[in-house]
């Protein structure tokens, strides 16, 4: 379906209303759009295309507003698959446009396309393209929201911000505008979501972003996913909600998490005799003991990253750590957890290699971790609960 969104603007992306997992780890329950647009000037261009498999309506899509021959120049403001993916099939169609992305774009779209002499035209940030007839385009540089390659593009005649990724959502309907949500509960809740799996690892470049577009007097907000956001509708919202998710959290104390399975409350009893040596040493830390098993995941993994320093415990079970705890290590956002302290214990009987491999992995990850970790010989003795309360007071020793 098409839509004119301005005076010159189209929107011309597809619907993918059934998608429910998305980039393999984030669920879609709305599913998605991948939006693209057309600007008619004496030139026209189109930012963005689309998702390889949605490429026959995408076309479809374009010739509702011209002959795709007519495309003078391609922006791609991010070469995610999910936007640039159509982009071999349609330059098939429209041979003489110029493909215009960043710096860091050009270099990947070769390899996404294959074409080593792919011709890209590299813009830097504040860089102009004039269209003619009194518009002009600018690009704005904005790294890592969500790649290195990504920026915006400002359509200042008509107050369109071409943000891509950012501000939108995996969120379809069959009218693709903010004034026309049916479910805003459910727009909102996928608002979050997008936010938290694509820009969580990103929080001070969102920041900065907002700051970058602050100036701009934004009419439409033509994002590459979900609702065209517009000035009166949806669009302050997601700008509020943006800054108000991409604070930095402050603990008001040292918060330090003990995660940590057991069989039979060996390294339970490990975990609370570490506990006590923390809190030795720290007695206004929050250190509070999670059964890794009796717990939501994701609000563990949450925690984690949320933590000044945390331990992970587990018994060596065949060999090797328990499963519930290596996927509460699944849940790391391994950009923002470098040099976090971190220590590993657990009970064993006979090999013990689960500390070991925990305190493998999370050096991996490039947290600090405190020595070789805690091992306790399966029902800890009155000496292993004395090591393990020093082990507690030089790890808070540490921080
Ligand atoms: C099914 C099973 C497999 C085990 N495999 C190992 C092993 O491969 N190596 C080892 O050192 N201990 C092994 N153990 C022993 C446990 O690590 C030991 O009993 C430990 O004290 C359990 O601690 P927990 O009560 O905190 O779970 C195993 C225990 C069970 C129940
Ligand atoms: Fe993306
Ligand atoms: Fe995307």
């Amino acid at each position: 379906m098409t839509r004119q969104i301005s005076a010159s603007v189209y929107s011309v992306g597809a619907l993918n209303p059934n998608l429910r997992v998305f980039d393999i780890v984030m669920r879609t329950d709305y599913g998605t759009s991948y939006n693209a647009y057309l600007i008619r000037g004496e030139k026209t261009a189109l930012v963005e295309t689309c998702h390889n498999s949605f490429f026959e309506e995408f076309l479809e899509n374009i010739r509702a507003v011209c002959d795709p021959g007519e495309i003078d120049y391609i922006i791609l403001n991010h070469t995610e698959p999910d936007h640039s993916g159509a982009l071999r099939r349609l330059t098939e169609c429209a041979p003489q446009a110029e493909i215009i992305a960043s710096r860091a774009a050009a270099i990947y779209l070769r390899a996404i396309t294959n074409l080593p002499d792919l011709r890209v035209r590299a813009v830097g940030d504040g860089e102009t393209l004039d269209l003619g007839a009194g518009k002009t385009l600018r690009f704005i540089n904005a790294p890592f929201l969500h790649w290195p390659d990504s920026m915006f593009t400002w359509f200042e005649a008509e107050g369109v911000l071409f943000s891509c990724d950012f501000l939108g959502s995996h969120y379809c309907e069959p009218r693709m505008i903010d004034t026309a949500i049916t479910y805003p509960n459910a727009y909102q809740s996928a608002l979050k979501n997008y936010f938290d799996a694509i820009f969580g690892p990103f929080k001070p470049y969102v920041l900065k972003g907002l700051e970058k577009i602050a100036g701009l007097d934004i009419a439409v907000c033509a994002n590459s996913h979900g609702p065209v956001l517009t000035k009166g509708g949806q669009l302050q919202n997601a700008l509020d909600c943006y800054r108000t998710w991409a604070q930095p959290q402050k603990n008001d104390a040292c918060t330090i998490p003990i995660f940590y399975c057991t069989a039979y409350g060996h390294t339970a009893r490990t975990a609370e005799a570490i506990r006590e040596g923390i809190l030795s040493v720290k007695p206004e830390a929050k250190v509070e003991l999670f059964n890794i098993i009796d717990e939501d995941m994701a609000d563990l993994g949450a925690r984690l990253m949320g933590s000044n320093a945390f331990l992970v415990g587990s018994p060596t079970i065949n060999k090797d750590a328990v499963p519930p705890v290596w996927q509460l290590l699944s849940h790391i956002d391994a950009i923002n957890i470098q040099k976090r302290p971190a220590a590993v214990f657990g009970s064993y009987g006979w090999s013990g290699e689960a500390v070991p491999a925990l305190c493998t992995r999370l050096a991996q990850l490039k947290c600090k971790v405190f020595g070789e970790g805690l091992k306790v010989n399966f029902v800890p003795s009155e000496e292993e609960l004395a090591a393990a309360v020093s082990f507690g007071k030089e790890f808070a020793e540490s921080l």
